[in-house]
């Protein structure tokens, strides 16, 4: 097993397991267990995920979130605002588009509700990172996160709405674009785009691992992006596969992708792990809608205690390698470790 430091005073754990121990005695008191403490939870490492939609004073919570809510721009910057001074870095948006088309153009519509968001947040509520998610699929009729031909969804024309999409976010003043679609070669035009159009200081969060999963079904009802017909699996990943999730990362390392992604993130902890071993960069987890809803809903049936479900869900995403997670619990974890 490997130790977590490389510092030459550790010993390797064969070492340490011919010593005679009491391991108890590093657990007798609250204070004891901080000092030898291995994962810190910070609200520094959270990014809040919200749902931005049309209109002035709109409030509307999901039936499957509970606590969270799609918003409209006004009350999106009252939302960042107060996780700001909760302590959190950014927020991530996700937008619902007035109408929608085949082509999914809504998504770089400078007007756009994430569009607006990104204005009024930087205006608004200085400091805050404003992270932007960059897909089709809530902004195409069919509910997928591409151009379709048939049933098939065409890679390269996608990824030229995808850059666009991506340049509309840097040029309303996003700090992080993140590409969730799992088209190839995005990250790389998207860097290209950012790049002759002067925002080579824009960031890239490449959701490089993204499984194809059961537990993003809330958030479908959140962002109103079920496909129509059909499911990601051409796109997004086989939740079998490791291997090809570490050429995934590396792909997108490649191609100019500043962070990487897993997601989810409890379902892939191994994934995690062997991410932030094998290639060091900074790395995020998606804590999922699904993941989200099924701690609520066990805790609003009084089975699981949720403040410590949540502490012990969060820390074991940090603990698998995750500098930053991804979460709708942002603001009460937060709120929670002050
Ligand atoms: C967009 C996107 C999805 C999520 C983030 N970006 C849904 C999907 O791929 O169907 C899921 C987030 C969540 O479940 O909380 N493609």
């Amino acid at each position: 097993m490997a130790t977590k430091t490389s510092e030459p005073h550790v010993r390797t754990s064969r070492a340490i397991l011919d010593l005679p121990q009491r391991p108890r005695r590093l657990r007798r008191s609250a204070a004891m267990r901080a000092l030898v403490r291995e994962t810190r939870l910070s609200p520094d490492n959270f990014l809040y995920p919200l749902f931005v939609i049309p209109g002035e004073g709109e409030r509307r919570e999901v039936g499957s979130m509970p606590g969270v809510y799609q918003r409209s721009v006004d009350e999106i910057v009252k939302e960042a605002a107060a996780a700001k001074s909760d302590g959190l870095p950014g927020v991530l948006l996700f937008g619902l588009p007035e109408s929608k088309d085949p082509a999914g153009t809504g998504a770089s519509d400078p007007e756009g509700p994430v569009q607006m968001a990104i204005r009024a947040l930087k205006r608004e509520v200085p400091g805050l990172l404003v992270v932007t998610d960059v897909c089709l699929c809530e902004y195409t009729s069919h509910g997928h996160c591409g151009i379709v031909d048939g049933e098939e969804i065409v890679n390269d024309s996608t990824v030229e709405e995808l850059a666009r999409a991506a340049l509309s976010h840097a040029a309303a003043g996003a700090d992080i674009v993140a590409p969730s679609d799992m088209m190839d070669g995005r990250v790389g035009r998207i860097r290209e785009r950012l790049d002759e159009a002067g925002f080579s200081q824009v960031a890239i969060m490449a959701y490089a691992a993204k499984y194809c999963s059961a537990f993003y079904g809330p958030f479908r009802e959140a962002a109103d992006s079920a496909p129509a017909f059909g499911d990601r699996r051409s796109h997004q990943m086989d939740p079998a596969n490791v291997e090809e999730a570490l050429r995934e990362v590396a792909l997108d390392l490649d191609e100019g992708a500043d962070i990487v992604m897993v997601k989810p993130a409890i379902t892939y902890l191994d994934v995690i792990s062997r991410v932030k071993q094998e290639f060091g960069v900074p790395t995020a987890a998606y804590h999922v809608s699904g993941e989200y809803a099924m701690l609520k809903a066990a805790a609003r049936n009084g089975w699981i205690d949720e403040p410590r479900a949540m502490m012990e869900t969060l820390t074991s995403i940090r603990r698998a390698g995750a500098d930053i997670v991804i979460t709708y619990y942002a603001r009460e974890v937060a709120r929670a470790l002050a």
